[in-house]
């Protein structure tokens, strides 16, 4: 587990111990990132340590600044929370932020490893008070840990098992007062009774291209390679809404025309890159077209339930829902349906170009026979 001590420059919250300068912030990682990415991400300077130079999410920003500032006023640790939206958001970065601002110490990890109750207890023990605990994918907690969490979250207690054989028995052993981040990403993958003991669920949504743009020319400074504002902004415009990928890219366009002598990412630099990367100019990759041209060719535009699609495109269900979807539906090239997944015209044009001109998807007709394994689900 990684923690960090926050360095605090205001006065602590009341009843807080001091927090003290450490290095140790530069060895945190997010555990959805790829290798590449997390060592990017762990450069001093390159996430944003404080609510204000965290671009964008304004809506969000204002309200977790008011709770913060309430929880300081009054002395208590922030309320649990629970951060929700698609990977590459900026959730691990929020968490960080909400420790720093509240000056207490944060604890980072994820669902997966928090195999069994025995570690879950032993991270909610080393919390001192007001401390902060991040479990990402917090969706993938066993139900047993769930459970103990319950009580952590609700009591400030948890059971801890004490000797052996016949007379092994568990004794409650109270916690210090410390707040739960959370995040997900889907609500709809928590179970309703750990949902219901968060005080606080926010939403992270996908970033503005003008967003992603200045997030890209941060991180080129960074990088010490200048970029343009229309660099930028062709990075940001495909960059699918999603910080982590404006960042992935901005250091493969930096390669592309590093290669070609250049000493300033120009507007053609980055279209140029872009292009070569296989990046559209919607921001869509080869897989997001696949999605869209298989849909199209093999389930006559849908509506084709979820596994159907998982197992033709020899996907996993949860990347597929996880990681492209989200994207496509919210840009409009793709619907649910209660039978389905189905490809919209204005995602039938975009892939024509890339598939010999595929006509667009009939609307469907009701009693049209969908997959059936998602017969009767809803919430596709
Ligand atoms: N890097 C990644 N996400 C960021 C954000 N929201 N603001 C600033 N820099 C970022």
């Amino acid at each position: 587990m990684a923690r960090i001590r926050h360095q605090d420059t205001e006065k602590p919250a009341r009843g807080k111990p001091t927090a003290r300068a450490s290095e140790e912030a530069s060895q945190v990682r997010d555990p959805d990132a790829s290798e590449e990415e997390a060592r990017l991400e762990e450069r001093p300077g390159l996430r944003p340590m404080r609510m204000a130079d965290y671009i964008g999410q304004e809506p969000l920003k204002r309200k977790l600044s008011v709770f913060v500032q309430a929880a300081r006023e009054r002395g208590e640790p922030l309320d649990h929370t629970l951060l929700h939206g698609p990977p590459g958001l900026g959730k691990t970065t929020m968490a960080q932020i909400l420790a720093r601002e509240m000056g207490v110490e944060i604890h980072l990890t994820s669902g997966p490893a928090v195999e069994h109750k025995g570690i879950l207890a032993g991270h909610l023990t080393a919390l001192g008070a007001g401390d902060l605990l991040f479990i990402d994918e917090i969706h993938r907690l066993t139900p047993a840990v769930e459970e103990s969490l319950y009580s952590a979250m609700e009591d400030g207690r948890i059971d801890l098992p004490v000797g052996e054989g016949s007379r092994a028995r568990t004794m409650p052993f109270s916690l210090a007062p410390f707040t739960l981040v959370g995040a997900t990403t889907r609500t709809a993958l928590l179970s309703a009774p750990l949902r219901e003991r968060f005080q606080i669920v926010e939403g992270i949504e996908f970033y503005r291209d003008e967003e992603l743009a200045q997030i890209v020319s941060r991180t080129a400074g960074l990088l010490g390679f200048p970029i343009s504002a229309k660099g930028a902004l062709e990075i940001g415009r495909r960059s699918r809404g999603t910080p982590r990928i404006a960042n992935r890219l901005t250091r493969r366009v930096r390669d592309f025309a590093q290669v070609r002598g250049r000493v300033r990412i120009e507007e053609t630099d980055a279209a140029f890159a872009l292009d070569e990367l296989g990046i559209d100019g919607e921001g869509l990759d080869a897989t997001d077209r696949r999605i869209l041209v298989t849909i199209l060719d093999m389930f006559d535009g849908g509506p084709v339930g979820v596994e159907a699609l998982a197992a033709t495109l020899s996907e996993p269900r949860d990347t597929l829902e996880d990681v492209y979807e989200p994207f496509l539906l919210q840009r409009g090239f793709l619907i649910r349906t209660p039978r389905g997944r189905q490809v919209t015209r204005k995602g039938a044009r975009h892939v024509a170009g890339d598939d010999g001109g595929q006509t667009p998807p009939p609307t469907p007709q009701s009693g049209d026979p969908g997959d059936e394994g998602e017969q009767g689900e809803l919430d596709l």
